[in-house]
């Protein structure tokens, strides 16, 4: 079968391959795609918003699956405009992709169905924003309600950096419409990991768990960004913790969302830590995470086409992963999340081990060689029998090329290794 894939990152990237590498997969189409996917898939010049485009080719080339790796087309609805035109489409409607696009639509579901979060409240006033954060006290959290990039969260340790995150999201409209609500939650303390499941129609496969680094900086320090790194398995969060949370969270969540009206069909993602009290959702995002599915995907070693034709037409499936143990470093843009420097050279790729693992997130390539080209540039991976060899070769390999105009986090995996 052809197969296109929707997007441009890293993880679509990890998509793309893992499709390659599938026996039943004769094509892998990427749109749009970037340079760097050159090698492993055709890029098509069709952007991932333009449905009609995308909708076309896919009939016209016989396109038998179209699977979503970004948040944006799904909020604005690519599932359905497909479904409507009768297209094989994997990823949740518009209105089952609310669970990520609107904080205060997965809140209110949680609390509905009794899944365990934090306590919260949402606002579209700054004032009375600001009179709850007095009331409640640091630290606090104060999230824009809408898709924000994975920037849009504020962990406030004091009251002040909550007063002005509330200024800035609703009062400034730091991130637009996204930020004209947001919702203000209790701060938890624990281990964090990613918990990620194929859903369609009430089945769910799980997949091994990762765990991101979202802060720019080692040690977990500076500001939030999309993730800086990830690791696969997460060996202090036990198999009878996962059980749980697969029992009191994803299957839940997917019940709720089908007795909602808004049955969920693609990849849930829920964004987890693991308090005293038990494992609480942080977040659910309505797709594959980045750069979690660069570490979670090459683990699978059952054939990718087989599987997604499979949970499509709802056959049972045995599906497996490896043992060996994944750690994944990005390459990001010096300035990258706030100011990021495009342009830089890449070293060359080539001459990285050939036992690692690398992903074009954000690359052009300008004559004949790499440049960066976003905030994300590339993740190198390292797939080996433990953790610590994996970091190891990982960061022996990259401290052997120039990174200038880049940079990457030292430490990850740290919170399994030390
Ligand atoms: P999110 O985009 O919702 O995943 O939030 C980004 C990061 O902010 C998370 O990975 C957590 O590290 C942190 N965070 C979000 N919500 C909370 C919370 N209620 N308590 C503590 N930390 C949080
Ligand atoms: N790495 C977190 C996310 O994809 O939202």
């Amino acid at each position: 079968m052809k197969v296109l894939v929707i997007g441009s990152g890293g993880r679509e990237h990890a998509i793309v391959r893992q499709f390659k590498n599938s026996q039943s997969v004769t094509e892998v189409y990427v749109a749009p795609g970037n340079d760097g996917m050159k090698h492993d898939a055709t890029c098509l010049a069709i952007k991932a918003l333009e449905f009609e485009k995308l909708a076309s080719f896919v009939r016209e080339n016989g396109i038998s699956l179209t699977f979503v790796g970004p948040e944006q087309p799904l909020a604005a609805g690519i599932v359905d405009y497909f479904e409507a035109e009768g297209l094989r489409i994997f990823g949740p409607t518009k209105a089952a992709a609310q669970i990520e696009g609107s904080k205060s639509f997965a809140k209110e579901l949680m609390k509905k169905y009794d899944i365990p979060t934090s306590d919260y409240e949402t606002f579209t006033d700054v004032n009375d924003a600001k009179d709850y954060i007095r009331k409640m006290g640091a630290p606090i959290v104060v999230k824009a309600d809408g898709l924000a990039a994975g920037k849009g969260v504020i962990v406030a340790m004091t009251l002040q950096e909550a007063l002005d995150a509330v200024e800035d999201m609703i009062g400034n409209q730091k991130f637009g419409d996204s930020s004209s609500r947001v919702v203000i939650e209790e701060f938890l303390e624990g281990e964090e990991f990613s918990y990620m499941s194929f859903v369609h129609n009430g089945q769910i496969y799980p997949m091994v768990i990762a765990q991101d680094h979202k802060r720019a900086f080692d040690g977990d320090r500076g500001p939030n960004t999309g993730g800086m790194g990830a690791y696969s398995p997460v060996p202090h969060i036990s198999e009878d913790v996962i059980k749980q949370a697969y029992n009191t969270i994803v299957v839940p969540t997917v019940e709720a969302m089908t007795k909602e009206g808004t049955s969920f069909t693609g990849i849930l993602y829920a964004g987890l830590i693991l308090t005293s009290e038990g494992s609480k959702v942080i977040e659910f995002n309505a797709r594959f995470g980045d750069p979690e599915t660069q570490v979670v995907l090459p683990r699978m070693t059952s054939d990718f086409g087989d599987f997604m034709t499979s949970l499509m037409d709802e056959q049972p499936f045995e599906l497996e992963w490896s043992n060996k143990e994944i750690v994944g470093v990005v390459i990001a843009a010096n300035g990258y999340p706030e100011h990021v420097e495009k342009g830089a050279s890449l070293p060359d790729l080539t001459k990285l081990p050939a036992n690692l693992h690398f992903f074009h997130a954000g690359t052009k390539e300008v004559k004949g060689h790499f440049v960066g080209n976003g905030g994300r540039v590339i993740l190198v991976a390292a797939q080996a029998s433990s953790l610590k060899e994996a970091q190891q070769q990982v960061y022996d390999a990259l401290a052997d090329m120039k990174w200038d105009g880049f940079f990457y986090r030292y430490d990850i995996g740290w919170r399994a290794l030390t």
